[in-house]
């Protein structure tokens, strides 16, 4: 790689799980440790960009040089991104965004009831698909997580959500997703090629992806 080719040029990266609400004692969210969208703003920064991670409530590190903001729920995510998307050459949208949230978050902790109690969830905003409809020469690049088939269903975001690249990872095979130093993953560009890449450190695979998008930049 080349140190500094990213010089000049802005990158959004998120980053974490999200927390949804339903009292002020519970929450729903998701083992993201954060530390893969980390090392990807991490590794932004080395190569020169001027970046900006928008992390959900993780236990890490600002990089050095990296502009922070944090966010708690998928709405907050959501608006911090588009405030900031227009400018950005490059998004990587690496962060694990809840799909639904509590349609009734209550001011006050719920008492126990005797019985059961069931939670009606509602959906929260698609950030990625919105990211592909407001996108213009910007390098789009989502992660999927999947458990089975995971290649067909990157395909399928690639194409549906407009992205210039998808990075799916099967978060069942030992090693690699949520949490772990490592992670194992298939890189598809906007052509359907696809790159399978061995298990490597998140920060390999930070590098790695940015140097695979160098290769797909300015495709046209
Ligand atoms: O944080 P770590 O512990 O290091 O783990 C890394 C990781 C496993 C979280 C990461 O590598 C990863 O796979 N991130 C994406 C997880 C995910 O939410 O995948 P998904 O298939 O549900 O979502 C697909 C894409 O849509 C993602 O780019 C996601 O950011 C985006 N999305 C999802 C829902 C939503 N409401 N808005 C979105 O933008």
């Amino acid at each position: 790689d080349s140190p500094g080719w990213l010089h000049g040029k802005r990158v959004l990266v998120t980053a974490g799980p999200t927390r949804e609400k339903i009292d002020p004692v519970r929450y729903f969210t998701n083992p993201s440790s954060g530390k893969m969208g980390f090392a990807l703003a991490e590794e932004a920064a080395r190569l020169g960009a001027t970046v900006t991670l928008v992390a959900g409530p993780v236990q890490l590190e600002t990089p050095a040089g990296v502009n922070r903001i944090d966010v708690t729920t998928a709405e907050e995510m959501y608006q911090a991104v588009l405030a900031n998307n227009k400018t950005q050459d490059i998004v990587i949208k690496s962060a694990a965004v809840a799909d639904y949230r509590p349609a009734v978050t209550y001011d006050k902790k719920m008492k126990k009831q005797p019985g059961e109690y069931v939670v009606e969830m509602e959906r929260t905003k698609d950030i990625l698909k919105k990211l592909g409809e407001e996108k213009e020469r910007q390098f789009l690049v989502g992660f999927a997580a999947e458990t089975d088939t995971p290649v067909r269903y990157g395909k399928e975001k690639l194409e549906k959500k407009n992205l210039d690249a998808i990075v799916i990872n099967n978060v069942a095979a030992e090693g690699a997703g949520f949490g772990h130093d490592t992670n194992r993953a298939v890189y598809i560009n906007h052509k359907f090629e696809e790159t399978e890449l061995p298990m490597m450190t998140k920060k390999q695979l930070a590098q790695t992806i940015f140097n695979q998008i160098k290769l797909d930049w300015n495709h046209e």
